[in-house]
């Protein structure tokens, strides 16, 4: 992994252990994400509401969005609390079951965070830019969505 992004994930460490809300924490990681990695152009995190099997939009970084809940199953966030895997979109033209937020968006990257076997959210990444991620965004996303475990 590149040195900056292994920089990224002891910041996140910091944000952890620095003892304020899960809410603050994760807004904080939204923040730090989109402002230090150029293809992250919009940062959210859904938690599920499992009465109701729906994802509840926590916190974001980004352009506003009216998707504040989303049915699980429903879009490329839904299907990730059904699936329990990450899911990369290199290009959402092509994937039939999708929300659009807006039109600037090309690609997402969608990575859960599990409590034991048990999904409780994930963290949502939309690109601007075509086919953007690597396996290295995914190597990566999945340790925050590790170190971000212990919130929950
Ligand atoms: N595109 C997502 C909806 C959430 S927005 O990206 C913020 C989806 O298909 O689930």
């Amino acid at each position: 992994m590149k040195t900056e992004l292994k920089q990224l994930l002891l910041e996140i460490d910091s944000f952890v252990s620095s003892g304020t809300t899960r809410s603050e924490i994760l807004l904080n990681t939204c923040k730090l994400l989109k402002d230090n990695v150029y293809h992250y152009d919009w940062v959210g995190f859904y938690l599920l509401d499992e009465q109701n099997s729906n994802l509840i939009l926590e916190v974001y970084d980004g352009k506003t969005t009216e998707h504040t809940m989303i049915p699980v199953g429903k879009g490329v966030c839904g299907q990730v609390a059904e699936s329990k895997k990450l899911k990369v979109v290199q290009d959402v033209s092509q994937e039939g079951n999708y929300i659009a937020c807006s039109l600037d968006v090309q690609s997402e990257i969608v990575v859960p965070i599990l409590k034991g076997d048990k999904f409780v959210a994930e963290i949502d990444i939309d690109s601007h830019s075509p086919s953007p991620f690597t396996v290295d965004d995914e190597i990566f996303l999945t340790s925050v969505c590790q170190k971000l475990s212990v919130l929950f």
